[in-house]
């Protein structure tokens, strides 16, 4: 695929932080692509350099060395001019805490992007509605986000960060704070953006049962891309792990039980951060990430 046809072209890729006297590689020597329409999903344990990656390819942080070709201009290359530009018009962010302020309406915190932007009157009220009724959330416009869900908060989060009509979504362990319901739905929503309305989504997720939904799966390990799959190699994957899921233990009951261990294990993997319920999940993040990975990718 030629660099003009693809959304993002990353080669050679490297970041690396000054800790004190300490250096820290956080992405590592990446090269990727990231194609137009199509969901992308960024998986790999807590430090493997996800977060990093998506600030990379947003303009909010510089490599160090390497390269990141936004629609084919160098990210590098660009003033802050030219970033902001892209941060307003190409990408919408979809972080796992929301963000969104607690004093305006659904419908204010969509609008918000508009108005920075400059856009008129009519103009933010007929994009407003058509990004809140995209994620199906017309009926809650007048709610403040304390009155809305978790899963809800996401979903103006996401009309949010589609409301200025980006190419481009990146997410950064959106469904992390969602029961696996929500979190089904969230990826679903992604999976149906990405086919109605054309928008490329990348998302960083410790979640494996969301990525039956992606076209695409990505590995992380520290710093590096180690492992890729999409099409048939990716289903037939998923498929392997679900089967080895139900084999290897017969008696957790109903088969939920796993998604929702899965789902909210947000901070699994993070060993500064302990908390209550993490050990399980962090567990299940390790078990799930060496299944992932074929036996041939060692
Ligand atoms: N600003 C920074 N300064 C120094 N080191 C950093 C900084 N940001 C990240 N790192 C380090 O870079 C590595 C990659 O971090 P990153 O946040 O990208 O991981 P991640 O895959 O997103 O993890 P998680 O799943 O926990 O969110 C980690 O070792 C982290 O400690
Ligand atoms: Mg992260």
């Amino acid at each position: 695929m030629s660099s003009s046809q693809v959304i993002i072209d990353i080669e050679n890729l490297t970041r690396v932080y000054d800790v004190g006297a300490e250096q820290v590689t956080a992405v590592k020597d990446v090269t990727l692509q990231i194609p137009p329409g199509q969901f992308i999903a960024l998986v790999g344990r807590s430090g493997s350099g996800k977060t990093t990656l998506l600030n990379l390819m947003a303009g909010l942080d510089k490599p160090t060395s390497g390269s990141i070709l936004f629609e084919g201009e160098d990210l590098a290359a660009m003033g802050e001019k030219e970033l902001t530009n892209i941060r307003r018009h190409k990408v919408g962010f979809v972080f796992q805490a929301f963000g969104l302020l607690p004093l305006l309406s659904a419908f204010e915190n969509v609008e918000l992007p508009l108005r920075i932007s400059g856009f008129g009157v009519r103009q933010r009220e007929e994009r407003t509605r058509e990004a809140l009724g995209i994620v199906g959330l017309l009926p809650r416009a007048n709610h403040r986000p304390y009155e809305l869900s978790g899963g809800e908060q996401q979903r103006v989060a996401i009309a949010r960060a589609i409301v200025t009509r980006p190419p481009l979504i990146l997410a950064d362990e959106p469904t992390g704070e969602l029961d696996s319901t929500n979190a089904q739905s969230i990826f679903g929503l992604f999976r149906e953006m990405v086919e109605t309305h054309g928008i490329t989504v990348v998302a960083a997720t410790h979640d494996s049962t969301l990525l039956a939904m992606a076209d695409q799966v990505n590995e992380m390990r520290d710093g590096s891309i180690v492992g890729h799959l999409e099409g048939e190699d990716l289903q037939s994957r998923l498929e392997d792990i679900q089967a080895s899921r139900y084999r290897d233990r017969p008696s957790d009951g109903d088969g939920t039980t796993e998604v929702s261990e899965d789902s909210s294990d947000a901070s699994a993997g993070q060993p500064e951060q302990p908390s209550d319920d993490s050990t399980d999940g962090q567990a299940q993040d390790e078990d799930y990430i060496n299944r992932f990975r074929r036996p041939t990718d060692e």
